[in-house]
């Protein structure tokens, strides 16, 4: 049966792609659940490096299928040119496996995105701009084109005009613009249906027989729980639901289906776009991180806010998302320091003081990390294969860690290759059962 579900714990960016990675081995499929190209996964084999931003982590395994669950919003440019990508570099797609009933970022949702960021000006959520916000939107309206929708031009041409005329008001500034054209669309579109057909498929389906066989699916989140549309920081969010709860409904499996819940954090935190962020580093300790841990985005280049380890999101996150496990990424980046912090609480307006994440917008806004100084340590950590290889400060950091959010800390990430991980306690016994 084992179904495993791998979350980003903080504001997404957690190294969560190398963690499936590292599992997808092992399954039989790996299924995406919500999100969009929003996301964007680095996984480094050898010399070469990939980037995705739709296709699963498990693609370089030529056993493993690949599924992007109904939960993902899909824009078919990016998703084909992927493709073709993958390909041209001599990767084996035949197990990509597409939700029917996933819904499709159109033209007009990423013009309807940078719009809504322009007119809120100053007061910007800083979204990605590839119309992830708009998609969803029209998805709950009922307004939304799905894949299936691709194949029949008739209802794909229908669906598209009912989608646009609500929002003719809002698009006027853009009536010149050749993508908005209902022809041109339509047939742009009806082209990507060809190119995808071959792939498309009741992908729940998939992910049932392959449980109900008794093998291994991974389902793998995009962004981090605080990015959650419910339990994130609102607005500042993304419009989907990137906590484990999640992965049920946008991979259509039950409750049940799900054995473990894999939290993935860095050792510090990052966070692009706007929004409260109680541990940033507006300094040069923050800037020393950045450039250490290469922190600029995948998909958009911009560069990463950064601060220390804030326990009290981290907890909460594990808290939301029932976490079994948790993957603790990118520790080598921390070396150098004399003494390591990690906020265990916030001290809001007034001096009042919170441990745990506040659900109040206004004072997450004024809330600053209160910190726990930890010992540092010098070594690099980038050789370290065995829990007994860190340094002991570094172990006593990611004992504190485990102690103060009370879930075991299973995986350890020390660099970027794949084989810079340390499986600390036990050997992640699921997947090695599986
Ligand atoms: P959207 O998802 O493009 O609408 O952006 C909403 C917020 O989520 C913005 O703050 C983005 O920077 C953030 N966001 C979206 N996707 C990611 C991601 O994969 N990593 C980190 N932040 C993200």
């Amino acid at each position: 049966m084992p179904g495993i579900v791998i979350v980003g714990a903080q504001w997404g960016d957690e190294g969560k792609g190398k963690v499936v990675d590292l599992m997808a081995e092992r399954a039989d499929a790996v299924v995406r659940f919500q999100g969009g190209n929003n996301a964007g996964h680095t996984i480094v084999r050898g010399d070469e490096t990939f980037k995705f931003h739709l296709i699963p982590s498990g693609i370089l395994y030529p056993a493993t299928r690949c599924v992007i669950g109904n939960g993902v919003v899909i824009d078919p440019k990016v998703l084909t040119d992927e493709i073709d990508h993958l390909r041209d570099r001599g990767v084996d797609v035949s197990g990509l496996r597409v939700s029917a009933n996933a819904h499709l970022i159109m033209p007009y949702h990423l013009l309807l995105d940078t719009a809504g960021e322009t007119r809120l000006g100053k007061a910007e959520i800083g979204t990605t701009r590839r119309g992830i916000g708009p998609a969803y939107a029209d998805k709950a309206a009922r307004l939304g084109i799905r894949v299936q929708d691709l194949l029949d031009e008739k209802i794909l041409k229908k669906k598209i005009t009912a989608a646009l005329y609500p929002k003719a008001l809002s698009l006027r500034p853009y009536e010149r613009d050749p993508s908005l054209d209902l022809q041109s669309m339509t047939e742009e579109y009806l082209t990507y249906g060809h190119r995808l057909e071959q792939y498309i498929a009741d992908t729940s389906r998939l992910a049932w027989d392959s449980l109900d066989a008794g093998r291994l699916v991974i389902f793998e989140g995009a962004q981090g729980a605080l990015l959650d549309i419910d339990h994130g920081t609102y607005p500042f969010v993304t419009s989907s639901n990137p906590v484990a709860g999640a992965a049920c409904v946008g991979a259509g499996v039950g409750p049940r289906d799900i054995d473990e819940a894999w939290g993935v954090a860095k050792a510090y935190v990052t966070r692009v776009g706007a929004g409260p962020f109680p541990t940033e580093l507006d300094d040069d300790t923050g800037e020393m991180i950045r450039t250490r841990g290469g922190e600029f985005g995948t998909t958009t280049g911009r560069a990463r806010r950064t601060g220390w380890l804030d326990l009290v999101a981290l907890r909460y996150a594990a808290r939301i998302n029932g976490l079994t496990h948790v993957a603790i990424t990118k520790l080598d980046v921390l070396s150098g320091f004399e003494r390591v912090k990690v906020c265990t609480r916030y001290r809001g307006a007034e001096g009042a003081q919170f441990e745990d994440f506040p659900y109040h917008q206004t004072v997450l806004h004024q809330s600053v990390g209160e910190y726990v100084e930890l010992e540092g340590w010098e070594e690099d950590l980038g050789t370290c294969r065995s829990e007994a290889d860190l340094p002991r400060a570094a172990r006593a950091y990611l004992d504190f860690v485990a102690d103060w959010i009370d879930v075991p800390i299973a995986l350890v990430g020390v660099g970027p290759g794949r084989d810079q991980i340390i499986w600390l306690g036990r050997d992640a016994p699921t997947v090695a059962a599986a």
